[in-house]
């Protein structure tokens, strides 16, 4: 299947209506494509937020975490799971109907802490500066049009002290692991979608937008660019995934 990628102009229309397409069946394919490891990767990521907060959780203050690009809801729901009562998750993202599956998975039961879902663009966040104890975008920056203008906004609303993280993929190395992850990335991936979803455009964009998203060592100086301190950037499944954290 021949592709071409969006231009920077088109990009924010075709994110927008290629995750409207395929939200009914994002997390079953979500499963599928990584094996169920995101739940892994995500648990690590969660618990690297909460365990260094502005406060590192010891102040009696409610805490508040935002999950940017949150989708589904898949990582609000393991934030909100961890936290009390009096404290509150928000997340964001701008497809309607990705928000909508989220709202759905609240409907029925309870998460700890309170969750609101709130429709809007990652690059111009509603949200007043300082707000948040941390905030948390994951397998989403790679989807924004100014990934700078994310990650700064991120750290805007976040209060001082508070992490800043990423968790998105990375550039697997090695002879063997390398090429074995091009392949399934390029191939199968799109073949799964097409099976699940009906939508190989959708899968097949999914590897192509790596080729214009940051090398990890990049994505490390971006942090640094909007200001984050204490970087560190941890590797995960071999280099194909890549968790980075910085502190506001
Ligand atoms: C690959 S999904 C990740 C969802 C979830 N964070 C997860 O890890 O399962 C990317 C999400 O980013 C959202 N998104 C992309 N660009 C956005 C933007 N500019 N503002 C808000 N949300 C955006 C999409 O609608 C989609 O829900």
């Amino acid at each position: 299947m021949s592709f071409t990628l969006p231009t920077n102009e088109e990009k924010y229309q075709y994110v927008h209506s290629q995750f409207e397409r395929i939200a009914r069946g994002y997390d079953l394919t979500n499963d599928a494509i990584s094996f169920g490891m995101h739940r892994l990767w995500k648990a690590k990521a969660v618990k690297i937020l909460l365990n260094s907060g502005a406060d590192q959780g010891n102040s009696q203050e409610p805490r508040h975490f935002l999950d940017v690009c949150c989708g589904t809801g898949d990582l609000a729901l393991r934030i909100a799971s961890s936290l009390d009562k009096s404290d509150k998750v928000t997340g964001l993202d701008f497809s309607n109907q990705m928000l909508e599956v989220a709202r759905a998975r609240t409907a029925t039961a309870s998460f700890g802490a309170s969750l609101d879902w709130i429709e809007g663009d990652a690059q111009n966040l509603p949200f007043e500066d300082d707000s948040f104890d941390g905030a948390i975008i994951s397998f989403g920056l790679r989807n924004l049009t100014n990934i700078n203008l994310g990650l700064a906004e991120m750290r805007r609303v976040v209060k001082p002290g508070g992490l800043v993280i990423n968790l998105d993929l990375g550039r697997p190395r090695g002879p063997v692991f390398a090429p074995l992850f091009s392949f399934f990335f390029n191939s199968v991936v799109p073949f799964i979608g097409s099976i699940l979803q009906q939508d190989r455009k959708a899968y097949t964009y999914l590897p192509q937008s790596m080729s214009t998203y940051p090398e990890p060592e990049q994505i490390t100086e971006r942090f640094e660019l909007v200001g984050l301190t204490d970087i560190r950037h941890l590797p995960l499944a071999g280099g194909s995934v890549a968790l980075h954290h910085g502190r506001v």
